[in-house]
């Protein structure tokens, strides 16, 4: 069997939808009195970054140290970028298509991507390339932003694992994606019939 890579999305948006307003700001995430809620287990459940150009950006712009420690991160784009901009990070750029992208770091021995990014993450879940996905909505309406979801080929469906409630109104939502609720339906609705014939026998 090939190599797996399992890949995860785990971000923050407003009520209604948005990673970041326009400007790629994203104060309105900063919830008061909003307390832990599962960053830092995922983020150690994970071994690769994977992000796009605007959201490595947005990051460099960022005051501190760079965001993601020793942490190997892989910068998306399809344009050549300065990785000398990064001070004690381990980065890499990539481009292609979200299958690629996965084969190659499969192939590397990497075995859990977080995928970060609004575009980022819709490419790969055009192409049905994310496992998991961890949605936080704060509670807040900003009217306009950066989209998380966009236009897909076809319906996702997701499997429901969770919703939790965090204080600060915080409503975080987990789901699996990859196997098709119907699809299983049907498949428990033949294994169900098949166990009646055979207890008729
Ligand atoms: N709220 C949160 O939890 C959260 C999390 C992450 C990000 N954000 C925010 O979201 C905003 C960024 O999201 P975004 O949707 O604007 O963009 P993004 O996904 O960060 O970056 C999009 C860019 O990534 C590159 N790209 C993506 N997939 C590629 C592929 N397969 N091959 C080659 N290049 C690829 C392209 O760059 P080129 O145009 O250079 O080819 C594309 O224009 C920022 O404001 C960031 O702060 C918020």
């Amino acid at each position: 069997m090939p190599p797996q890579l399992k890949t995860s999305v785990f971000c923050g948006v407003s009520v209604d939808g948005f990673l970041a307003r326009p400007n790629h700001t994203f104060d309105f995430l900063d919830t008061p009195g909003a307390g832990p809620h599962g960053f830092e287990e995922h983020w150690r459940s994970i071994d690769v970054v994977v992000i796009g150009r605007k959201t490595f950006e947005v990051v460099l712009g960022f005051q501190e140290n760079w965001a993601y420690g020793k942490k190997p991160v892989v910068v998306l784009s399809s344009h050549r970028q300065d990785l000398s901009r990064v001070k004690d990070g381990v980065v890499e750029q990539m481009s292609g298509e979200p299958a690629e992208i996965v084969a190659q770091l499969a192939k590397r021995g990497f075995k859990h991507a977080y995928v970060d990014g609004g575009i980022t993450i819709q490419r790969f879940l055009a192409a049905g390339l994310i496992d998991r996905m961890v949605v936080t909505r704060v509670p807040v309406l900003i009217g306009e932003g950066i989209p998380l979801f966009g236009p897909v080929p076809r319906d996702v469906n997701l499997r429901h694992i969770a919703t939790r409630t965090y204080s600060g109104g915080l409503v975080q939502s987990e789901y699996e994606i990859g196997s098709d609720p119907r699809k299983r339906a049907r498949k428990k609705g033949a294994a169900a019939t098949s166990s009646r014939k055979k207890r008729r026998k």
